[in-house]
């Protein structure tokens, strides 16, 4: 088979790193791809906005599939404009990837079809929705409606702070995406990530993980797009696996195949385990990122057949099989990152660091006069495996130290929560 995949971060390195090990493959093609996938991959310049480009590469290139690694070509409509082409694509159509591209839309579902997640309101002015907000209290809630690349979501822990939010929000802080607000209630308890691969009707479990969205140790500072994960997440029992399944995602299923939006694609729900049981966050319609690097690392079958098998509608058949290890990646971020990364430093030590048996997947590099140099806020993945999350992060930190970039930075703690868990078991 000759593949296409779309992206350029740490989560398609890991994609292509998977994909170019499976023997259905011929040639593997990455768009814009960086150095990392260039390993495995042929790089090739597509502007992703133009499907209609991409389609006649596709044509040219003979391309049997075609893998969408981020949500905003998603969102755009591309799985459905190449699917128009006679293309096969992995990723759900625009009107499935309303699931992430909508909050409001995600919240209704759930109301309809009774999927447990937090209280809400949606609101399109800033009146109602600060009526709204004052009646609750605090603490609470405030998202963007639309895609806002991570950064629409406020816990506000006052009023004062929410009624800031919402303010920010009609005033364009988040352009066209923060036009409507949804307002939610505050849940607590642990976050976990749970991913099911889908093919419209099936929805096949496909692993667990936790990830680390605060920039700094001890989870302080500002929001990232995540520093780092691990999977599985122990949170994630078989019983709470099950009631995920039955009580969330098949009802979203049925639900989105009743509405005429038929998921097919990676699920990914950000979920609260909480006192009474799993709470949806929210709805991503892609891998996440760095998620995907560490489950990668522990699926075991080959992803080719199982993404094949989500496009041909053929997962009721299919079982995906995960090694007992533990994956964990520690993030390494450029200075400055999450506000505005330092460019251009070399890196240097990739190859001893990848000695002893980690994996470095690659998420903003670029090679400059021959030198591997940052590109990007989260620059490298560094990830391992071992028989607990201990010790998949000390084989991580074991492979850092080999690394050679004073300009970078990265968290201490990957893993503390699971690891603490490990320390009090034993
Ligand atoms: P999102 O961008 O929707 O992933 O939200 C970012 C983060 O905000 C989530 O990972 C949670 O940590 C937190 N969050 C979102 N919604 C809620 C909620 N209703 N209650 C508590 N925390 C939330
Ligand atoms: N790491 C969270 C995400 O990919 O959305």
């Amino acid at each position: 088979m000759n593949v296409l995949l779309l992206g350029s971060g740490g989560r398609e390195h890991a994609l292509a790193w998977k994909i170019a090990a499976s023997p259905l493959l011929t040639k593997l093609y990455a768009s814009p791809g960086n150095p990392g996938i260039g390993s495995v991959a042929e790089l090739v310049k597509l502007d992703m906005s133009d499907h209609s480009a991409v389609a006649a590469f596709c044509q040219e290139k003979k391309i049997d599939l075609v893998v969408v690694g981020p949500e905003g070509p998603l969102v755009a409509g591309i799985a459905d404009d190449l699917r128009a082409w006679g293309i096969r694509v992995f990723g759900p159509s625009k009107a499935a990837a309303r699931l992430e591209g909508s909050k409001g839309f995600t919240k209704d579902l759930c109301a309809k079809f009774n999927i447990p997640t937090a209280a809400y309101g949606r609101f399109g002015d800033l009146a109602s929705a600060k009526a709204y907000v004052e009646k609750t209290g605090a603490p609470i809630v405030i998202k963007a409606d639309g895609l806002a690349a991570g950064k629409g979501v406020t816990i506000a822990m006052t009023l004062e702070e929410a009624l800031a939010a919402l303010e920010a929000c009609f005033e364009g802080a988040f352009g066209t995406a923060g036009a409507e607000v949804v307002v939610e209630e505050y849940l607590t308890g642990e976050e976990a990530s749970f991913f099911c691969l889908c093919d419209g009707a099936t929805a096949l479990p496909f692993g667990t993980a936790q990830d680390h969205k605060r920039v700094g140790d001890g989870d302080t500072g500002p929001n990232t797009g995540g520093m780092g994960a691990y999977s599985p997440a122990p949170v994630m029992t078989a019983e709470m696996t099950e009631r995920t399944m039955r009580e969330i995602i098949e009802p979203t299923m049925r639900g989105m195949a009743n509405l005429g939006a038929p998921f097919a694609g990676i699920l990914f729900a950000g979920l609260m385990v909480t006192d009474q049981g799993p709470k949806l966050i929210e709805y991503n319609t892609r891998f996440g990122d760095p998620e995907c690097q560490v489950l990668m690392m522990r699926l075991k079958d080959d992803l080719l057949v199982l993404l094949n098998a989500a496009v041909d509608g053929q997962l009721a058949h299919m079982s995906a099989r995960w090694s007992d290890e533990a994956a964990l990646t520690v993030v390494m971020a450029a200075r400055g990152y999450p506000g505005t990364p330092e460019k251009g430093s070399v890196i240097r030590g990739l190859d001893e660091a990848a000695g002893g048996g980690a994996e470095i997947f690659h998420a903003g590099t670029a090679i400059n006069g021959g030198a591997l140099v940052a590109n990007g806020g989260r620059v490298l993945n560094v990830t391992a495996t071992g028989a607990t999350v201990g010790e998949a992060q000390r084989r991580a930190y074991a492979a850092i130290d080999h690394i050679d970039w004073p300009q970078g930075f990265f968290r201490h703690d990957i893993g503390w929560r699971a690891v603490e868990r490990e320390k009090a078991g034993a």
